[in-house]
């Protein structure tokens, strides 16, 4: 019953929009930050997920960032991100807003994405702004803790993320916002929806009328606001939802 009513919202929708977070991609081997063997079950995200704690020892930022960069640099897009790709393809979605710092989704062939907490493909000199895939920085790490610029020497080359404590994009914002007043559904997944601004977007979707479905392998604060809510993976629930919208 669920997907079907999902996927009957989804064929009505004009200005859909898919809203997502690390559960979208933990089908791709990327674990996620809250829930079950979330990476803050096992680090403090402030000890080393701040800048504040960045700009005093950027080697524990590092550190800690190592061992998930590796499995986000090796992912591929798994059937939940093809499937929002082929929604959008198919006019049920004009956009994804994603929280996902990993690309997949447009890796999976999403045109239109919104990334409110920025890419983890590119790191930026905070010193002399010389930009660098992270791919390379990453390479080097075995020997050089923390990663210096190519170009002026400086340890301070941060991935172009949101850390903690940083404020948020405002292009992105605005366009979320802006995509999110005009929606009529709002399609959440994988997100436990407790980090704000950006869990405030789908509530400006439903401020604004929009129906919300929500997504998620647990309950999440907004299911009792939502017209449809599955609690499920996305990597096998969103194929069979494009399928019904007549993929
Ligand atoms: N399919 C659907 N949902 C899943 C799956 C799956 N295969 N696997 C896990 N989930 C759910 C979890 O139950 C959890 O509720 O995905 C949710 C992921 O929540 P978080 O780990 O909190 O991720 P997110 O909501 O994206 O976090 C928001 O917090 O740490 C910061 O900047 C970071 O962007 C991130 C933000």
């Amino acid at each position: 019953m669920t997907v079907e009513h999902a996927a009957e919202l989804l064929r009505s929708a004009r200005h859909g929009i898919a809203i997502t977070g690390a559960g979208v991609s933990a089908e791709s081997g990327i674990p996620t930050f809250r829930g079950e063997g979330g990476l803050w079950t096992k680090y403090d995200p402030v000890k080393v997920a701040s800048i504040e704690t960045f700009m005093a020892d950027p080697a524990s930022y590092w550190q800690a960032a190592r061992e998930r960069a590796t499995a986000v640099l090796a992912a591929r897009p798994n059937a939940g991100h093809v499937a929002l790709a082929r929604l959008e393809e198919l006019g049920r979605l004009v956009a994804v807003v994603t929280q996902n710092t990993d690309g997949l989704h447009q890796d999976a062939g999403s045109r239109r994405v919104i990334e409110l907490h920025g890419s983890g493909r590119t790191v930026a000199c905070m010193t002399c702004g010389r930009r660098e895939p992270r791919a390379d920085v990453q390479a080097r790490l075995d020997v050089e803790m923390p990663p210096r610029c190519r170009h002026c020497g400086s340890m301070f080359l941060k991935p172009t993320v949101v850390l903690f404590g940083e404020a948020m994009p405002a292009a992105e914002v605005q366009e979320a916002y802006d995509l999110a007043e005009r929606s009529d559904v709002v399609l959440v997944v994988g997100s436990s929806l407790v980090v704000y601004p950006a869990a405030d977007v789908p509530l400006a979707a439903l401020r604004a009328g929009a129906r919300m479905i929500v997504i998620n392998a647990e309950p999440t604060p907004f299911d009792r606001l939502a017209s449809v809510v599955i609690h499920g993976r996305s990597g096998e629930v969103l194929p069979e939802i494009a399928a019904l919208t007549g993929a």
